[in-house]
């Protein structure tokens, strides 16, 4: 029996606010969005729609049209997982929030992609600190189309219960592969960069930075590198990676991370915005506007 679904955000303590992690897998309410609820989707969707043409690769916007997500009102859970079904046999969950690290990863392993059922307010339609539908479905969702990105995202899942058992640092490194790549990866093709990353696709702001601004360094992917690198959770990234396509990702990512941990720990971490020798650097950001500290 699912759960009746709460709207979990971040809740205020005295040491700041925190997030909150349910375990629950809900039913999406579709009934009960508002009509409020469905001029933000649409809102979004159209904002995002138009500044993403020729700044989101190729694959995302046939894929989002191809699962029939449009800006009309709030997809069903129900209608996009018939298409999913049918092409990589991944199924979307609704959940409250944020999970706990391990549930997560164990969802992503039998191709369940967990989403926020709830969407955010009118007045967050520029900044959301956690993840809500917009994020997940219209950002992450889409390339679950992508055979070779779909089986990424299961053996990410695998990984993760792997390097959930190893340990905390190895738990990092896998942590920052998924920001760098899932969340904000960009992609090489014949007409110039693109992103694929969701938290990028999900934001107007960071979707123009990446590529337009001079300020974040984009390097190329290197499997390594990243596991070292810090990155920012409150402000827009100060390096991307690029990768050549997905296959790439795919393939760098298959071997037996556990010696790669061991290694890459022996190493000290990389502040977000450096540069290091060993780089391919498609782009040495100027640094203009970059907060001095606050990497995670
Ligand atoms: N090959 C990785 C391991 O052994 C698993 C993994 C695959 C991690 C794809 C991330 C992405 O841990
Ligand atoms: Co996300």
């Amino acid at each position: 029996m699912l759960n009746r679904p709460q709207r979990v955000e971040r809740q205020a303590t005295d040491r700041g606010y925190v997030p909150i992690y349910t375990t629950a897998v809900v039913e999406q309410p579709w009934a009960d969005y508002s009509d409020t609820d469905h001029a933000v989707w649409s809102q979004l969707f159209d904002r995002q729609h138009e500044v993403l043409q020729g700044r989101a690769c190729d694959e995302f916007m046939a894929a989002q049209q191809a699962m029939g997500m449009s800006a009309q009102q709030i997809p069903r859970f129900s209608d996009i997982n018939r298409v999913l079904a049918e092409t990589t046999g991944w199924q979307l969950i609704g959940v409250e929030g944020l999970l706990p690290e391990l549930t997560f990863f164990e969802h992503l392993a039998e191709r369940r992609f967990p989403v926020t059922w709830w969407i955010r307010r009118p007045e967050q339609l520029d900044y959301i600190a956690e993840p809500d539908l917009f994020h997940d479905l219209f950002g992450h969702v889409p390339l679950l189309m992508n055979p070779v990105f779909a089986d990424y995202m299961a053996a990410y899942g695998r990984g993760g219960v792997k390097a959930h058992g190893l340990g905390a640092e190895a738990l990092l490194n896998l942590t920052r592969l998924y920001w760098y790549t899932v969340e904000f990866g960009l992609i090489r093709t014949g007409n110039g960069l693109r992103i694929y990353g969701a938290g990028i696709l999900s934001s107007k702001g960071e979707s123009i930075h990446c590529l337009d601004s001079r300020s974040p360094n984009r390097i190329a992917f290197d499997l390594r590198r990243i596991m070292r690198t810090r990155y920012r959770i409150d402000s827009f990234q100060k390096s991307y990676f690029v990768i050549d396509d997905f296959a790439q990702l795919f393939d760098a990512t298959r071997p037996d991370f556990a010696p790669i941990y061991r290694d890459v720990n022996t190493l000290s971490a990389v502040p977000a915005g450096s540069i290091l020798g060993s780089d391919k650097v498609f782009n040495r950001g100027t640094g203009e506007g970059w907060s001095v500290d606050g990497d995670v």
